[in-house]
């Protein structure tokens, strides 16, 4: 058994972005990694490999790409063939690709917003429109669901080169049901748009929420996505910068991977070593836990916000660490991450980063444990009780 109430101090580590960022009296639920350590597994590897003593150069190989598509067949019964995976030195890296590949100043990329920032940079690092389709939102009590509208979604898409699909979402948690999926999919094939879809958070699941990839619904869809997968996120190895393009279409694939070496971007080892422990199953026990706290903290954030933050709306993710809180009726004027990271000494994502719709919201990280999440939360609420 893990205990996931005790973490490492990791201001004394080395990849210690998010807890140095903010000056020390500053409590960091903003970047999305998590305070766990990597399981141990994986940090065997990392460590054999180190041990040897010789780093040398790593072309991915055939045995990595069949531990993804084994992966994969273990976790959807989904039958990927080996040389259908290609590796890339993360997600952001991955979309990134498809973009230069698919779009042009023409045909720009769709993204249901509010949605995660590195989504908004796609347009100005390749100089191509971005076609936003805002997802509808509903509150019911103090409980925010989001919704797609069908004919923004396809007035939208229908312009684009590709549509960059998060799911699960990134901020808002949401797991789209096979039906959601399969009508988003009929559309872009409809318009002859490609879909990328990331699901780097798709083994970060709450409760005991299932996940189907947009790819695994059909032969006919698979032949329109590509998948773009990664270790980071589940087993906290984000700083190794590894992740996985699934492309089953061979005209697709070659496109893409003509692409990917032009740019030259090659994965260091230890993220190949990682990735290749990581989707061998040895930490399967490990994440059955994780996701298990991370429930509890989701319980946790969702309890909180109802009982003492009165007018503060929230999200119930379905999967990832991330909460999304709405502060637009409440008596905070102006940005509520400048309030809490003023006024509480909190550091949390400012809604702005994830598109306009996120003015008056924030984002905030429960990776973490509870004690870190409960001392986050009373420090808002009392900031907030001071107004
Ligand atoms: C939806 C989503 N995609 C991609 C990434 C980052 O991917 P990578 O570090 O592999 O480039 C994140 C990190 O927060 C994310 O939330």
């Amino acid at each position: 058994m893990t205990n996931f109430n005790i973490v490492p101090d990791r201001r004394k580590n080395f990849n210690l972005t998010k807890w140095t960022w903010y000056e020390k009296d500053i409590l960091p639920m903003w970047v999305a990694d998590m305070d766990f350590p990597t399981p141990k597994p994986i940090l065997n590897a990392v460590r054999a490999m180190l041990d040897h003593g010789v780093l040398g150069y790593e072309i991915p190989g055939k045995r990595l790409q069949e531990s993804v598509a084994a992966r994969m067949h273990k976790l959807y019964k989904w039958r990927v063939q080996p040389e259908a995976v290609l590796a890339t030195p993360g997600v952001v890296s991955g979309f990134s690709v498809a973009a230069r590949v698919f779009c042009s100043p023409k045909k720009g990329v769709a993204i249901q917003t509010p949605v995660y920032n590195e989504f908004h940079e796609v347009k100005n690092n390749m100089g191509i429109p971005q076609l936003d389709i805002p997802l509808a939102k509903r509150v019911k009590g103090n409980v925010m669901t989001y919704e797609i509208d069908w004919d923004i979604f396809e007035r939208r898409v229908k312009k684009a080169g590709i549509f960059l699909l998060c799911n699960p979402h990134n901020p808002l948690g949401i797991i789209f049901s096979r039906r959601e999926l399969t009508r988003m999919a009929e559309i872009c094939i409809r318009h002859n748009v490609i879909i990328v879809s990331d699901e780097i958070h798709s083994e970060l699941l709450l409760d005991d929420n299932k996940f189907t990839p947009m790819a695994r619904l059909s032969r006919e869809i698979e032949k329109h996505v590509i998948t773009l997968i990664a270790p980071s996120k589940t087993f906290n190895v984000p700083g190794l910068f590894c992740g996985f393009a699934i492309i089953p279409n061979r005209e697709l694939r070659e496109r893409y991977e003509k692409e990917l070496n032009h740019q030259r971007l090659h994965v260091a080892s230890p993220g190949l070593h990682a990735a290749k422990t990581a989707f061998s199953g040895t930490c399967d026990s490990w994440l059955v836990e994780l996701n298990r706290y991370l429930t509890g903290n989701r319980d946790l954030l969702v309890d909180y916000v109802t009982k003492y933050m009165p007018g503060v709306r929230t999200t119930v993710p379905d999967a990832t660490y991330l909460g999304w809180l709405d502060f637009t009726q409440t008596n905070i004027d102006g940005s509520p991450f400048e309030f809490f990271k003023e006024k509480a000494r909190v550091a949390l994502s400012d809604g702005k980063i994830f598109g306009k719709e996120g003015a008056g919201h924030v984002r905030i990280n429960f990776g973490t444990t509870r004690a870190i999440l409960k001392e986050a939360l009373d420090r808002m609420r009392r900031a907030m009780s001071e107004l």
